[in-house]
């Protein structure tokens, strides 16, 4: 399934008023439709899945309201633990003490089980919710798919509520689709 987002998905147009020089300076800033393409091409130059992901989480984390942006990998549990957990892969932001969750705990959890995006609008009122940082209202999780299979996930948090709407759900899961083909290609997890 192609989940690119609309090209008009988000664009934003700065002026700046330059007092010095009586000049006015605009700045067009990247649609989602940019940042897309951008990481399609971080795709192409990039050797190993962990470069590409280190890549994703940097750009997008320079997106307005992403505050926190990381990758969940699915892997074998350890001992005692369940057969098999969330483990955390590169991200940008707060530390989090939810550095491996299990597939039944979380947004993160439920995401990665049912295979499907969750966005929560407000993550207080979700009684799902592991937290990570007091600042963080939203939150979306995307999985990621490889042969079929769920293999991980990217998961985005905000400090504004309500963050996540259908254009950045389609950005996040197109970056998640865009991971899960490298991963095919280059049969890495
Ligand atoms: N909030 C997530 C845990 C991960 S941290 O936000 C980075 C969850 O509820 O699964």
């Amino acid at each position: 399934m192609d989940s690119r987002p609309s090209s008009d998905s988000h664009y934003s147009l700065f002026t700046i008023h330059c007092p010095l020089t009586c000049f006015n300076v605009s700045m067009a800033v990247a649609t989602y439709d940019d940042v897309a393409h951008e990481i399609r091409a971080l795709a192409s130059r990039t050797a190993s899945a962990k470069e590409f992901m280190r890549a994703i989480v940097v750009r997008l984390a320079q997106i307005p309201n992403f505050n926190w942006v990381g990758f969940y990998m699915i892997e074998p549990g350890q001992a005692g633990e369940p057969e098999k957990m969330l483990v955390l892969g590169p991200f940008v932001g707060a530390d989090t003490p939810h550095k491996r969750i299990p597939l039944n705990q979380g947004i993160c959890g439920a995401a990665a089980s049912r295979g499907e995006t969750v966005v929560v609008e407000d993550v207080h009122s979700d009684p799902r919710y592991l937290a990570c940082s007091i600042e963080t209202q939203s939150e979306i999780v995307a999985p990621i798919r490889a042969h079929g299979e769920i293999v991980g996930e990217l998961d985005i948090d905000s400090h504004t509520p309500a963050a996540f709407q259908p254009a950045e759900r389609a950005l996040v899961e197109h970056c998640a689709e865009v991971v899960g083909n490298f991963l095919e290609r280059t049969f890495e997890r």
